[in-house]
């Protein structure tokens, strides 16, 4: 009897040390700590699935395969050189767009977990890349994360789901890659406030292509791929909107940045316009050269999962 108090007493002693640790870790953690990438070792314009991956002539663009991988290496060193942790997924060959590792997961301090980290696993919109999930969620899971899958879809992971860290609400965007009837789930599953925004243009058809946030009450967005309601929406949550101009957005997603700490800002060099104004604000400016990527329709925020 007393052998089985002590016991009892000694897992819930546990699990409160546990709960404080990983809250402790979590504040301290507010923003990002790990960078999640997979090498581009197939990557290639194997189908076509968004506008950009076609070339004018009506083929198929094609990707200077030693030119993707000194561009990926010198991605990954600037992560490095922030002090980040950089883990990696092993490369599918039959998988060319796994290199854009922010659409497969969506990571979460988990509330059923005593705010562990854990991740909602995507159920990606075509068939094309529907076979990239279950190497993340391996990779997930035999590290000890919990996954969870939904029951409705699709739904693209950090291609359309952004987290604001500082204040916990996600911005789920919707329309082409992800179902709005998603927002449900996933609110039951994070226990945090999901804003839906409505995406209104091809060109961007992932809210990373559209909307960047920079700490919590800044953004960059594209006015243009957005409906009014989500517009209204986007002006309720920032205090400062920084407007990014379509012509860039569109030939150099010029959008696709990534604020990992809310001071410096990684973006594809092309973007001469959306620099200087970033410039204007208090962002440090990191430049990155993606054209081999931008041919599939992505750049710096999509070749990498954050948390
Ligand atoms: N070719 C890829 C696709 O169309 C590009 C994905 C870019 N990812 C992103 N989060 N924007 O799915």
């Amino acid at each position: 009897m007393h052998r089985c108090v002590c016991i009892c007493r000694l897992s819930v002693y546990a699990r409160l040390w546990t709960n404080g640790l990983s809250k402790w870790a979590m504040n301290k953690e507010s923003r990002t700590q790990n960078i999640l990438m997979v090498p581009p070792t197939y990557f290639k314009i194997g189908y076509e699935i968004n506008p950009f991956m076609r070339a004018v002539d009506g083929e198929l663009k094609i990707v200077n395969e030693r030119i993707a991988r000194q561009q990926w290496d010198a991605l990954q060193q600037i992560y490095l050189d922030l002090g980040f942790n950089v883990l990696q997924v092993t490369a599918s060959e039959t998988h060319p767009d796994m290199v854009f590792t922010a659409n497969q997961l969506l990571p979460f301090k988990d509330p059923s977990n005593y705010n562990q980290l854990s991740f909602v696993l995507s159920h990606m919109a075509t068939a094309e890349r529907a076979g990239e999930v279950i190497f993340f969620k391996q990779w997930a899971n035999e590290r000890g994360y919990k996954t969870y899958q939904l029951n409705i879809g699709p739904f693209e992971g950090m291609g359309d789901a952004l987290w604001s860290f500082e204040n916990n609400k996600l911005f789920l965007g919707h329309g082409y890659r992800t179902h709005q009837d998603v927002a449900n789930q996933l609110k039951k599953i994070i226990q945090k406030p999901v804003i839906n925004l409505k995406l209104i243009s091809p060109y961007f058809y992932h809210l990373d292509t559209c909307l960047a946030i920079l700490d919590q009450d800044t953004c960059a967005y594209v006015k243009e791929a957005f409906d009014k309601d989500s517009l209204k929406k986007l002006d309720q949550h920032f205090k400062l909107k920084i407007e990014i101009p379509i012509e860039e957005a569109r030939k150099s997603l010029a959008c696709n940045l990534f604020c990992p700490d809310g001071k410096t800002v990684i973006i594809d060099q092309q973007n001469v316009d959306t620099i200087s104004r970033l410039g204007d604000y208090k962002f440090k400016i990191k430049k990155v050269d993606t054209s081999e990527f931008l041919k599939s329709g992505g750049s710096v925020f999509c070749l990498k999962l954050a948390f």
